[in-house]
């Protein structure tokens, strides 16, 4: 597995739209790094999967661009549903999600692979796969695209990590900070100014970052 410690800058500051330009402070994982990570991580989960049919169930809407690169190389029989999940509101503690979809599909006695965009504090994990099991699937695993184990506070780990990242606060590839971002081809670091000035407007009282919100 890749750990990426430091900050690459340009090319892809070209890819950055000029807005944007002081707000992304550089690229933590570049789009090609990502794409064989992906294909690695595809290629386990087959090999796991041999003979199975998998359902596998993604956490909307961070989830977007790794869900489509992982499953279009994953050569298996699988169907595809979603769980929506969204902590919000001001004042709101992180951990505190709202369920905005259900499933659909009915998972008992099935595979399910629970995919995510990133492991942080585990509260988001944790929660929909104690949902999940009381659902009586055969198996569930979990494999998320980004491991922060510096701020885990619940006891969960994902079955297939992409990337291990240090505590920065990430955008791009289908994540987001107030919906915005989520069209960066890459893994980048916001920087610290913009969701310090979200957080002075929406909560002055808590010094957390981002609000300690799921951005989803
Ligand atoms: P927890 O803390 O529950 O977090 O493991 C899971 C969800 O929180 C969001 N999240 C982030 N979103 N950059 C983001 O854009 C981040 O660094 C970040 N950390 C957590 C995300 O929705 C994830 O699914």
């Amino acid at each position: 597995m890749t750990a990426p410690t430091t900050i690459v800058s340009a090319p892809y500051v070209a890819r950055v739209p000029p807005r944007w330009r002081n707000e992304v402070e550089g690229v933590l994982i570049a789009e090609d790094q990502i794409a064989r990570r992906i294909r690695v991580m595809a290629g386990d989960i087959a090999r796991d999967y041999a003979n199975r049919e998998l359902i596998v169930v993604s956490l909307l809407n961070g989830t977007v661009m790794f869900l489509a690169d992982l499953i279009r190389n994953l050569s298996l029989p699988l169907r595809l549903d979603f769980i929506g999940v969204s902590s919000y509101g001001a004042g709101t503690e992180s951990g505190e999600l709202v369920f905005t979809k259900e499933l659909r599909l009915g998972v008992r006695g099935r595979d399910v692979l629970l995919v995510d965009d990133i492991l942080d504090t585990g509260k988001t994990l944790f929660r929909v796969l104690g949902k999940l099991r009381a659902l009586r699937p055969r198996r569930i695993k979990t494999c998320v695209l980004l491991n922060k184990a510096a701020r885990r506070v619940e006891a969960v780990e994902a079955d297939y990590v992409g990337f291990e990242i240090p505590d920065v606060f990430v955008v791009g590839y289908g994540l987001d900070f107030a919906e915005r971002y989520r069209n960066l081809p890459f893994v980048g670091v916001l920087h610290p100014h913009v969701y310090k000035r979200a957080r002075q407007r929406r909560c002055p009282d808590r010094p957390r970052s981002a609000c300690g919100q799921r951005q989803g």
